[in-house]
């Protein structure tokens, strides 16, 4: 059995892969998941190039079935889950007159619901690393919109709000399990998800996917007595706040 393992979800690319990297480092055995089979192969081959054990499993991560597989496969493998970093996650901006209820349920699904799910499937494993060392952790990734919402990002902002909710109640439900819950609430970060802004916001500007990365490096090293609730990462200045509407 490996010492340490983690899954990291929406690892593919950009802040996922990033953190996925980072535990690759840290020694942790990985399975990585996302969407696209042909990306998600790449990225763990490049992990994989770095000497890391790395499963990858392809799917659709607002299905339930796909979930349930993949925590699965993480168990059948590797035995242990010491690190869940619940990172995938789409935005679709788009003005209230006009919600397109697919997008509604596109985001709903994949930002939030399948976070509830995957603590769901992986409690049995979380559980039994929270006995073993009191520090079983659950990343996240939530948005800077999780904690302010933002103009023609409603349904995103909320799906967002409800990351952070939820990481506070499982931090109370969970606490006397040994398993801490962090909401990682970035700003713009240099990713493909903000690909449609860096006309006006240039990518060099933006938050790094390693800076979160070394954020999640350093809750992976913070002792059973503390739990970080959540993490800002903004860009000087204020970032989306400071666009003009
Ligand atoms: N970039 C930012 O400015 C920013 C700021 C705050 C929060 N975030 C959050 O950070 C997280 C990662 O985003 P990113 O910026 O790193 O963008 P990214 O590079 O586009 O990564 C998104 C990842 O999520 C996967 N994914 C999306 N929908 C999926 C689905 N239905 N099933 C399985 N995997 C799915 C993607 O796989 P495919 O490419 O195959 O779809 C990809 O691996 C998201 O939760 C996002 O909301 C990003």
């Amino acid at each position: 059995m490996a010492q340490r393992a983690a899954l990291v979800t929406g690892a593919s690319s950009g802040i996922g892969l990033a953190i996925a990297d980072m535990l690759g480092q840290e020694g942790y055995a990985l399975t990585v998941a996302a969407r696209r089979p042909e990306k998600l192969e790449a990225a763990a081959e490049g992990l994989r190039g770095k000497g890391y054990d790395v499963q990858h499993i392809a799917g659709n991560l607002g299905d339930e079935d796909t979930i349930n597989a993949v925590v699965a496969a993480h168990g059948e493998r590797f035995g242990r889950l010491d690190v869940l970093v619940n990172n995938a996650g789409i935005g679709m901006g788009e003005a209230v007159d006009a919600l397109t209820t697919k997008k509604v349920d596109l985001q709903l699904n994949t930002n939030l619901r399948s976070i509830f799910l995957f603590y769901r499937a992986a409690m049995p494993l979380l559980r039994a690393a929270g006995e073993e060392h009191h520090n079983a952790l659950v990343i996240n990734t939530a948005s800077i919109s999780g904690i302010r919402g933002e103009a023609w990002l409603g349904v995103y902002s909320a799906t967002k709000h409800g990351v952070v909710g939820f990481t506070q109640a499982m931090n109370k439900e969970l606490a006397s399990a040994g398993i801490k819950s962090t909401a990682l609430a970035p700003g713009f970060v240099d990713t493909a998800m903000t690909d449609f802004i860096k006309e006006h916001v240039p990518a060099d500007s933006m938050i790094q996917s390693e800076d979160i990365a070394e954020g999640v490096r350093f809750l992976i090293r913070t002792s059973p007595g503390c739990v970080v609730p959540e993490i800002r990462f903004e860009q000087p200045g204020g970032g989306l706040d400071s666009l003009p509407s």
